[in-house]
Formats: C-alpha cells, sequence, structure tokens
C-alpha cells in the first residue's frame, strides 16, 4: 500500500529502541526522511546504520528531547520543514504513588507532557502553512485503565490527551491531525522493566511475571513493535487526513471494555 509518504521528512522523538524506532523503519519504509533521536550516542548511530543498510534516508540528532535545545536541533535537522513528529519519550519508572516526590512528579510531567507539547507548539504552523501535518503521540494503555506503579505516567498522558484534543479540532481545517497511539505490552526493553517490577511487587520470578502477563492478553502474546510502526505509518498517510483526536489502542485485545 502506498502511504503517499514520499519525500516528506519526519521527526521521531525517542528512537534509538523500541516503540519509537519501529515507527521510524515504518515512516523511512513508506518513503519519508526521518530524524532519529535519543540520548546514547552509540546506540542512536547504530540504528541509523542498520536503518540506512535498509536503505532509509536518516539523520541523528542526539540528546534529551526535553531539553529546548535538542527541540531545536531536531527542527533544524528536519530544514525547519517537518511533515510528521512522533512525540516519544522515556516512561517514568514504576514506583508506588507514594514513593513520588514533588521533583519526581514534575519530571513526569514534564517528559510525557510538557515536552510533546512543546514540539506541538513549535511545529504546527508550518504544517498548517503547507496543510499537511501528521502528529502522532506515544501513550500508553494505561490512559484507559490504571496499571499499578505508573500513576505517575497515566496522568500526565491523559493530560496530554486532553491537551491535544482540543489542539486538534483547532488545525484539522488545514489537513493537520494529531492522534494518539495506546500501547499494551510490546516486546522492548521497557518491558523487561515492567516485569521486574510485577515480580517484585508479587514476590515471583521475573519469568513468573512475565508468563503470567502474557497469560492475561487475550493475544497471548506480547506485541511486536514492528506492528506499532506500522500502524503509526498509517496514521501519518495523505489518506489519513479525516482521522483526528483519536486514541488507537494496540493491545491484543487486553483492555476489556466494549468501546
Ligand atoms: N513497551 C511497552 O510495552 C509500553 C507500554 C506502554 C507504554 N509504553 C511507553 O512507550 C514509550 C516507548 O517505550 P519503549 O518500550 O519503546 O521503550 P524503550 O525500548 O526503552 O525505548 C525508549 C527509547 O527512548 C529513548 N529515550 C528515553 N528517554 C529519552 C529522552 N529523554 N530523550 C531522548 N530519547 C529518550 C531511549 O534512548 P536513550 O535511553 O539512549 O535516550 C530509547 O531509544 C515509553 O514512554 C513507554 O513508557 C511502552
Amino acid at each position: 500500500m502506498d502511504l503517499g509518504l514520499t519525500g516528506r521528512t519526519a521527526i521521531v522523538c525517542a528512537s534509538s529502541h523500541g516503540l519509537g524506532r519501529a515507527c521510524a523503519a515504518a515512516l523511512a519504509q513508506a518513503g519519508s526522511r526521518v530524524v532519529l533521536n535519543g540520548r546514547d550516542a552509540a546506540a542512536l548511530g547504530a540504528t541509523a546504520s542498520e536503518l540506512r543498510d535498509a536503505g532509509a534516508n536518516v539523520l541523528t540528532v542526539v540528546g534529551d528531547v526535553g531539553e529546548e535545545c535538542v527541540q531545536q536541533a531536531l527542527i533544524d535537522a528536519a530544514d525547519g520543514r517537518v511533515d510528521i513528529l512522533v512525540n516519544n519519550n522515556g516512561g517514568p519508572p514504576l514506583r508506588d504513588f507514594r514513593a513520588l516526590d514533588g521533583a519526581a512528579i514534575h519530571a513526569g510531567v514534564d517528559a510525557n507532557m510538557v515536552t510533546p507539547i512543546r514540539l506541538v507548539q513549535k511545529v504546527i504552523d508550518g504544517m498548517i502553512e503547507r496543510r499537511f501535518g501528521r502528529v502522532v503521540c506515544i501513550t500508553s494503555g494505561s490512559v484507559k485503565a490504571p496499571v499499578p506503579g505508573l500513576d505517575l505516567s497515566s496522568g500526565a498522558r491523559v493530560g496530554l490527551t486532553g491537551f491535544l484534543a482540543g489542539v486538534a479540532r483547532q488545525v484539522a481545517h488545514a489537513n493537520v491531525t494529531i492522534n494518539f497511539l495506546l500501547p499494551g505490552l510490546f516486546e522492548t526493553r521497557r518491558l523487561a522493566g515492567v516485569h521486574a517490577f510485577n515480580a517484585q511487587t508479587n514476590g515471583v520470578s521475573v519469568e513468573e511475571a512475565a508468563a503470567s502477563a502474557r497469560a492475561r492478553i487475550p493475544a497471548k502474546r506480547f506485541g511486536d513493535p514492528q506492528e506499532f510502526g506500522d500502524a503509526c505509518a498509517f496514521l501519518c498517510a495523505a489518506s489519513s487526513g479525516f482521522i483526528t483526536g483519536q486514541s488507537l489502542l494496540i493491545d491484543g485485545g487486553a483492555y476489556p471494555g466494549v468501546l
């Protein structure tokens, strides 16, 4: 399927590993030039090399996406012409809500709410002028169903979703869309941390915690990041301009609600 993304430029934040990397790979495969980002220069370089070997046109910006100078460097790498923005960042560590002090709460809100909003502010007017823009925010299934230990993550991401829900309606007239991808449990580094937290909390081994999590998913497996990346590319497609303000949960059926 031709997604109509040839020649587009995408910034994919936090994309040296995991879900961000998968989104970058799918967008590159669809013909977009992709700006990758991560704090570890070696890991970012290795990912860039692998994507280039597969034929991708990629640039890299090393640094913490929460820093204004890194955000500007991402936009500069795209020559100021950002057609697609995939907002992603590390999630807060799993922690009992009682253990969060004020600084930790502010850091979580900054990473998972303020940073993506700041990036949208910086790229949205160019998208409106050019009459094309796709913003995809990677949030979490915890937006729909809270997860013990991820209260800060849920709170910040629900805040982001609410903030951008209004923005989405203000920019839709210009073929600029803003949508949210909500991962359930996907096979990434992050998931290993979730298993470790659950093992400690429940007094079981990491393997038992992983097996129990897998068994609770109707699909009886964890998600493959490539499936996630493909969904991201679909939301960015030229033909997806009538889909906006939506939260797409990708969780193998784990969320039990009808809607
Ligand atoms: N995997 C899941 O099952 C799952 C489920 C629900 C929600 N999520 C959420 O989805 C997002 C991605 O998770 P993932 O599973 O893909 O994690 P991951 O495999 O650990 O990858 C995280 C990526 O983000 C980069 N990163 C982290 N902090 C950064 C920062 N401040 N600035 C720039 N880059 C940064 C990391 O590179 P560096 O460390 O080198 O910077 C890495 O490339 C997270 O917010 C996570 O909470 C994941």
